[in-house]
């Protein structure tokens, strides 16, 4: 359930009409909800009920505005982040420092420090290298780092190659059959509390059986450290919860994979920790667009072209995903049409031979389910800017993210004296 919805043939981002935000903001923007957030965060807290006290941080690479943080702090969420960046973000959205998880396969030397000077609650370990290298610098600085070892259990996700990370092929993790091994070593560095086991398998995922046998193989894993006199007190069981895109679409919910956790995970004796991403934020975010015009090139149908490109919303183009797109005032009448942006490349295509609202030039549109990986992924290609983002929270909006014209960006470039 989101709180865009159709009143009186417009369409409305919780109270505020879509229409408004574009003339206040202009087009493309990204539009999030505040009700949907905080609906998806509770739903999916409720989805563990049956858990003991588990510990949920958002995956902030699915949404890093300090905003959507802020919301998702209110409610008692912490942050799974992956860079340095990210880190500063959920401090800035005053995240307790204790309640960040630190992921990510290529921390550098720096984000360590940073980590641990920060004091950020778990290091999620992705190979023994990296295990040693913190427990240097947390020796050197007289601190102990609690830190999971990240597996690599060798299970297909089946979800889009580019989003699978636990294949034995993927970069992620430690293989499994190792895991015992590394985890025996890195635990006997006075620098590293060595409290758990952290698995992800991929995202947007629609089938939990690839998750419960990922969590199978940690828990036969966990009983074999606890064998070797091991302590394991935490299991981080990642993110990775699909959600629809197409209307129709039928997810997991988060009770489905709630009760799946909880059977999965039964006498494991551990505080069960969760990264979840696109479940909360992907269906509170919309991409509005303006129709810039209509063409036909070739037979077949036309092509609309909107103000939004792939360096806006790079998803359709790099994974070939679906987003719903509607029109903000449909009229009734339907078209089938190709949607693509300015951009010069073929691959700046949203959807092709789509049946979608009727569209002329002018008219606004959105892409549904783009608050997840969305504004994140932008870049400024073909010296495009990067799109404002607007929070609406009941009858009020916000503009969140500012507009960064074409011409900030070329501002931070220069031509050395030598060549002028
Ligand atoms: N934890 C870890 C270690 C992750 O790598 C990810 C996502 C998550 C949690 C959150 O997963 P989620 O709950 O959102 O599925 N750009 C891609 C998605 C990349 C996901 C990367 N890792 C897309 O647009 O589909």
């Amino acid at each position: 359930m989101d709180h865009f919805q159709l009143r009186n043939g417009v369409l409305y981002a919780e109270d505020v009409p879509l229409p408004r935000i574009a003339e206040a903001v202009g087009t493309p923007v990204y539009v999030y909800s505040r009700a949907t957030l905080v609906r998806h965060a509770r739903v999916f807290r409720e989805g563990l009920s049956a858990l003991d006290n588990p510990h949920i941080a958002f995956a902030v690479k699915a949404n890093p505005n300090l905003a959507v943080l802020k919301v998702l702090q209110k409610e008692g969420y912490g942050a799974d982040v992956v860079s340095g960046g990210e880190m500063a973000r959920a401090l800035a959205a005053d995240m307790a420092p204790r309640d960040i998880v630190f992921s990510g396969v290529g921390k550098t030397h720096a984000e360590l420090l940073q980590g641990l000077e920060a004091g950020i609650g778990q290091f999620n370990l992705e190979s023994e290298e990296e295990g040693y290298e913190l427990a240097m610098l947390a020796e050197r600085h007289g601190k102990r780092a609690a830190c999971a070892l990240r597996v690599n259990p060798d299970v297909d996700a089946r979800t889009h190659a580019k989003i699978s990370t636990g294949k034995r092929e993927n970069k992620f993790g430690v293989p499994i059959d190792r895991a015992a091994a590394i985890y025996a070593a890195l635990a006997a560095q006075p620098g590293l509390d060595m409290r758990g086991i952290a698995v992800h398998i991929g995202s947007q995922l629609s089938d939990l059986e690839p998750m419960e046998t990922a969590f199978a193989k940690v828990g036969a894993l966990i009983a074999d450290l606890r064998g070797q006199g091991l302590s394991v007190t935490h299991a981080d069981l990642g993110g990775g919860l699909g959600v629809p895109y197409k209307a129709g679409d039928v997810m997991p919910s988060p009770a489905e994979y709630g009760a799946m956790v909880a059977r999965a995970t039964r006498g494991w004796d551990v505080r069960l920790m969760f990264e979840p991403g696109r479940v909360i934020a992907g269906n509170a975010g919309v991409l509005m667009t303006r129709v810039i015009r209509s063409k036909r090139s070739g037979n077949g149908p036309p092509f609309v072209i909107v103000d939004a490109a792939m360096n806006d919303l790079a998803r359709p183009a790099m994974y070939g995903a679906w987003h719903d797109f509607e029109a903000v005032e449909p009229t009734g009448d339907r078209m089938t049409a190709h949607i693509a942006g300015p951009i010069c490349e073929t691959g700046d295509t949203f959807a092709m031979d789509r049946e979608t609202d009727a569209l002329k030039s002018g008219d606004l549109a959105v892409f549904r389910t783009a608050g997840a990986y969305g504004a994140t992924m932008a870049s400024s290609y073909n010296s495009r800017g990067f799109v404002a983002e607007v929070l609406v929270d009941g009858d009020k909006f916000a503009v969140v993210a500012d507009r960064i014209a074409p011409q900030a960006i070329q501002d931070a470039e220069r031509v050395p004296d030598w060549l002028a």
